[in-house]
């Protein structure tokens, strides 16, 4: 099945795979939305139905819920859980400093809830989302629908003084704008660069209507990223190390203790 995937597909997997060899007995554990997130929740779902493997997890939308449901996964809300050991979620874009560009599926306000509510986030990835500097991925912001064009047109102002190479904000969705799980509209900032992020990010949700930006600054800790041939790279932000492991890795039982805690 693995040799029907295309390379970009093969690194998601292979990184979601690793990924989920982090989950442990008994964790409460946030479970990301998108294609990469998907091949992780399915990869738990084999953990919890061959070994027995208790998790309690909470999903970062309604799609996420839906699988981790059918995969036989035991799922609470957040409020239920409390606070949660371990997120595993994907990516947009991640930089060397373990920021990143999320919501390209839309979902970022609660990936950005759950994972802030995580003792670690770990981001699952195929090696073309890094980059040396964010902002080649449109940044989502989730409005409030209530006068979104006043909302746009303050973000319009307001990305007149940063350090960004492109400024142009679309609706997602256009004229049948998408609509997030809480109800709220994204406008997407083509900003093409990114200079600082760290201000952006603050900035963005000082406006108005803003509900949430998809800039997650110093909350990812570990970046698995996989390559097509099933390599994984794991990085470790707290620790500076690197560990790059073949392609049988992924699927194996190898625990990832050396970069824990
Ligand atoms: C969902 O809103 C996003 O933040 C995803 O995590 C991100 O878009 C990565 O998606 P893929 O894994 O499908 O590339």
């Amino acid at each position: 099945m693995t040799t029907e995937l295309s390379p970009i597909d093969r690194a998601k997997r292979a990184a979601a795979r690793r990924a989920a060899e982090f989950i442990e007995d008994g964790m409460r554990v946030g479970l990301g939305t998108g294609s990469t997130a998907a091949f992780m929740v399915a990869r738990l779902g084999e953990r919890v139905r061959e070994t027995g493997l208790r998790v309690t997890a909470v999903p970062t939308s309604n799609r996420t819920a839906a699988m981790a449901k059918e995969e036989g996964i035991r799922v609470v809300t957040l409020e239920e859980a409390g606070w949660l050991d371990l997120t595993i979620d994907g990516a947009d874009e991640f930089d060397p400093d373990f920021a990143l560009i999320k919501g390209g599926g839309g979902a970022h306000l609660q990936e950005k809830i759950v994972a802030t509510a995580s003792d670690r986030m770990i981001v699952i990835a195929d090696a073309a989302k890094g980059v040396a500097q964010l902002g080649a991925f449109p940044l989502p912001v989730e409005v409030i629908r209530f006068g979104w064009q006043a909302t746009q047109r303050l973000l319009a102002e307001l990305l007149e003084g940063q350090d960004v190479l492109g400024r142009e904000i679309t609706l997602r969705g256009g004229d049948k704008p998408f609509v997030t799980d809480e109800g709220n509209f994204i406008l997407d900032l083509h900003l093409k660069r990114i200079g600082n992020p760290g201000t952006l990010a603050l900035a963005l949700n000082q406006v108005p209507g803003v509900v949430e930006n998809g800039l997650f600054m110093d909350i990812c800790d570990v970046v698995v990223v996989g390559h097509g041939d099933g390599r994984i790279e794991i990085r470790d932000r707290n620790s500076g190390r690197v560990i790059t492991e073949p392609a049988d890795a992924a699927t194996g039982d190898n625990a990832f203790s050396g970069l824990k805690g």
